[in-house]
């Protein structure tokens, strides 16, 4: 069983009440140790089924995915299948200390969910410490049998998914950050399908190579699996358009460069219209403050109609690192497709209105390495985890684990673009925001300056949102409201707060459960910058959480 994937399919009949085909997709993620060779060095890497990156998981809409994952390595592991909405099914999320205790080494769990109201492409990933670096793979929901995409049939469909390598064992180097309070390394090189292609460092590493053939049209499932960094994705000389992000379906537009944060999925139309030759992918970093990033371009091809290998390439500019507009262009062109059968259900009421500051802080701390750690926070609360599952105890009604009194707004309101000059610090907790079922949100997620502003790919887990609105400096909740796109804003699972700046999203809670909220970035993850919604029962039969899998594991 160690290292093999077996999918397999099967196809149940259920007699009562009446005759419904239910498909079950089955798989085995053996997660283990394997040697991987990049940037000229090997090292030791967590996968999945030897795989890197992992397996793909296929399913279509409305099937029942089964997922038994197996831990053979030293370290504990749990998998988040990111975007996947969970209904009644929040066991299955996968964030550690969140909704589950981790998978012990020996141990195994079954994750069992349903893909509901969703299609397209998202991703899984590993969700403890920084095992996500090299355990994640995409997840492909395809359409109900019969039901056609909204845009033109491809003639071939790529997963493209883009990381980020360290030539360090990432664990090593998030556990020195947490020792000496100290941002950590930044990565090595960025990947596409696991390839870095030739870098400054190390000129042998191989490219992945899309091949096309003349005339075809192909749809690419790019996903963005970095661990802390936001990417431009290009191809010389070829638009794209598109079509879906983050399994939900958008209006088509035409771009050539895409912009994908960690946990963020594009997928676009690629017409093979250039008849020959080679032409460069590359990934290329976003940052355009104060912060340290790896900026080591990504790179990879398209080959046409199996051309030979000295076929000349056809190179692409680059986005500046810094190209804030690029990104704002790209954001701004994103709309749902709001078509009678794809209904942007956008709330019109909002039954909480939430304003949360998101930024990094510093806290005293006598055993690091300046006194002081880095810090990141939710109005003023840096999350602290719980060695308990939060839902756990909110199921089983154990005392002591989390509080509920989560701020919904900030309790002391500054200037939170402009850095002030003391208040550094954060307070800690380990602190939820109780919801009712069935309610809806406004929350405003208004980016601070605090040490320095910077730009967050903030990702809600169990629910999508609708991004009604976004803006530079502070949110005027007196004007900006009036610009709101009510009518056919896009919805996603994971979305960029601009640097120094504001989004702000709306959503229904149809889904009981505890789920995480936090940057996207792995970095302000580890700092605390991370809370989470508690949404209650509701009191009808099919609105409550289901009971606990048996095999769940123990902390
Ligand atoms: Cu993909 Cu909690 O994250």
């Amino acid at each position: 069983m160690m290292g093999s994937w077996v999918q397999t399919l099967l196809f149940m009949s259920v007699l009562v009440p009446a005759l419904v085909e239910c498909r079950i997709r089955q798989y085995h993620f053996d997660v283990v140790l394997k040697n991987e060779t990049k940037l000229c060095a090997t090292k030791t890497i967590v996968t999945v089924n030897s795989k890197f990156p992992g397996p793909t998981l296929y399913a279509r809409e409305d099937d029942n995915v089964l997922v038994r994952v197996t831990n053979h390595v030293q370290y504990n592991v749990t998998i988040h299948w990111h975007g996947v909405r969970q209904l009644r099914t929040c066991w299955s999320d996968g964030p550690a200390y969140i909704t589950q205790c981790p998978i012990q080494p020996g141990q195994n769990f079954l994750y069992n969910f349903t893909l509901t109201g969703q299609r397209g492409t998202l991703l899984w990933h590993a969700h403890i410490s920084w095992l996500r670096s090299t355990m994640y793979g995409a997840i492909v929901i395809l359409p109900k049998k019969g039901v056609p995409y909204p845009f033109p049939k491809p003639d071939k469909e790529k997963v493209i998914i883009l990381g980020e390598w360290w030539k360090a064992d990432t664990e090593a180097v998030v556990n020195q950050a947490t020792q000496t309070g100290l941002p950590p390394n930044i990565s090595d090189a960025h990947t596409i399908n696991g390839h870095t292609g030739p870098v400054p460092s190390c000129s042998s590493d191989d490219a992945y190579t899309l091949h096309v053939e003349t005339g075809k049209i192909y749809l690419l499932r790019v996903v963005n699996a970095a661990v802390n960094d936001e990417l431009f994705f290009k191809i010389a000389y070829h638009n794209l358009i598109v079509v879906e992000v983050d399994a939900a379906y958008t209006k088509p537009f035409k771009t050539d460069t895409l912009f994908l944060g960690p946990g963020q999925t594009t997928t676009a139309l690629l017409k093979a219209d250039q008849g020959t030759g080679k032409y460069l992918i590359a990934i290329s970093p976003f940052m355009d403050t104060i912060v340290a990033v790896d900026n080591v371009t990504g790179t990879g091809y398209i080959s046409y109609n199996r051309n030979l290998a000295f076929t000349p390439t056809t190179m692409v500019s680059i986005p500046a690192v810094n190209a804030t507009p690029v990104t704002s262009t790209f954001s701004n062109s994103l709309r749902s497709l709001n078509s009678k059968d794809y209904p942007a259900n956008v709330p019109l009421t909002v039954d909480y209105s939430l304003l949360f500051t998101i930024g990094v802080g510093i806290n005293p701390c006598a055993t690091c390495f300046n006194g002081s750690r880095a810090v990141a926070d939710i109005n003023n609360v840096s999350f602290v985890m719980p060695t308990t599952a939060l839902l756990q105890a909110h199921y089983y009604g154990i005392n002591g684990v989390f509080t509920d009194d989560f701020p919904g707004k900030p309790l002391m309101p500054f200037d939170y673009t402009k850095a002030p000059l003391s208040n550094l610090q954060t307070t800690n907790g380990t602190k939820v925001y109780r919801l009712a079922y069935n309610s809806t949100v406004q929350l405003v997620i208004q980016g601070n300056s605090i040490i320095a502003p910077d730009s967050h790919p903030t990702h809600l887990h169990g629910c999508n949102f609708f991004v009604v609105g976004r803006g530079i400096g502070n949110f005027d909740p007196e004007k900006d409201p009036l610009e709101f796109n009510l009518v056919d804003p896009v919805e996603r699972n994971t979305v960029s707060v601009p640097t120094a700046g504001w989004t702000a999203i709306r959503f229904r809670v149809d889904n009981p459960g505890v789920w995480f909220f936090h940057c996207h970035l792995e970095v302000h993850t580890t700092w605390g910058l991370k809370m989470a919604f508690l949404v209650e029962d509701g009191k009808g039969p099919n609105e409550s959480i289901e009971p606990p899998p048996s095999d769940l594991p123990m902390c």
